[in-house]
């Protein structure tokens, strides 16, 4: 099927991180219309194994092809992981947060930078391998946090200082780099949290390169939207209130809709 200006673009995380995605889009995409699914009944994705996580993504696609958008955003970092096993069967483009990620360490060559991500995105080692393919010198380090995103998907913010502390020594005890990637999409929520604790560390939120890849790729197929509005539907297998609520702090446009969707 040919892709039509006119479709909307589908965003999906295992949760609500996937709305600093829609954020970046919101600064570079405004006529953009979007759909968004955050699967929070289930969340944390990063903490599942490989074949529970395929299972919930391929009915997340599916929700979103019979929604026929025009293109996918991937904006969760655990499921980017997995884009060689579900992405070739798909009829709809597929963007990755992770090769977005990558993309910038090698953009910026830099020489070495650490990730913070889920323990599952760790594991897989995929930021390594991305970066790897076309700059074998560069030192990546990692360290997997197996709380954080349900920290966050949960609202439970007064547990995330301890959290941060935990995690940041983690990826110290392999290396001091002054890049850190926040490689999973809830994360960029606490930025300003992460940079109190690490001074002088430049923190990278992937969303904007995601975007910026969204953008090159629609202006090449001649399906930007140039309008300067655009609507915002959100859907979510867990409570859509705190999905406002995070739009507001967040500074995300009000979404048209707030629906509750079990998978
Ligand atoms: N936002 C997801 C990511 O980027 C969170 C993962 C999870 O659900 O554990 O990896």
């Amino acid at each position: 099927m040919t892709a039509k200006r006119s479709q909307k673009i589908g965003v999906l995380d295992s949760g609500v991180g996937g709305l600093t995605v829609v954020r970046a889009m919101q600064q570079l995409l405004p006529g953009e219309d979007v759909i968004y699914f955050g699967d929070s009944a289930n969340v944390p994705y990063g903490n599942k194994d490989r074949s529970e996580i395929l299972a919930l993504m391929n009915k997340i696609l599916d929700f979103m092809e019979e929604n026929e958008v025009k293109a996918i955003a991937v904006a969760c970092n655990t499921l980017s992981t997995l884009y060689d096993v579900y992405a070739p069967a798909r009829k709809t483009k597929i963007f990755s947060i992770v090769e977005a990620g990558a993309g910038r360490v090698l953009e910026d060559k830099l020489p070495e930078v650490g990730i913070v991500a889920t323990d599952f995105t760790i594991k897989t080692g995929w930021y390594a391998k991305l970066i790897h393919e076309k700059d074998p010198s560069v030192k990546v380090y990692g360290a997997g946090n197996h709380m954080l995103a349900t920290i966050l998907d949960h609202g439970r913010f007064d547990e995330v200082p301890e959290n941060l502390k935990q995690n940041l020594a983690d990826l110290w005890k392999q290396g001091r780099p002054d890049h850190i990637i926040l490689g999973c999409t809830h994360y960029p929520i606490v930025k300003d949290q992460f940079e109190e604790q690490a001074p002088g560390v430049t923190f990278i939120d992937p969303a904007f390169e995601m975007a910026k890849n969204m953008k090159k790729w629609l202006e090449e197929n001649d399906l930007l939207r140039r309008k300067k509005t655009h609507h915002l539907d959100i859907f979510t297998s867990g409570d859509p209130a705190y999905y406002g609520e995070l739009c507001r702090r967040l500074k995300i446009q009000k979404p048209d809709s707030l629906s509750q969707k079990s998978l």
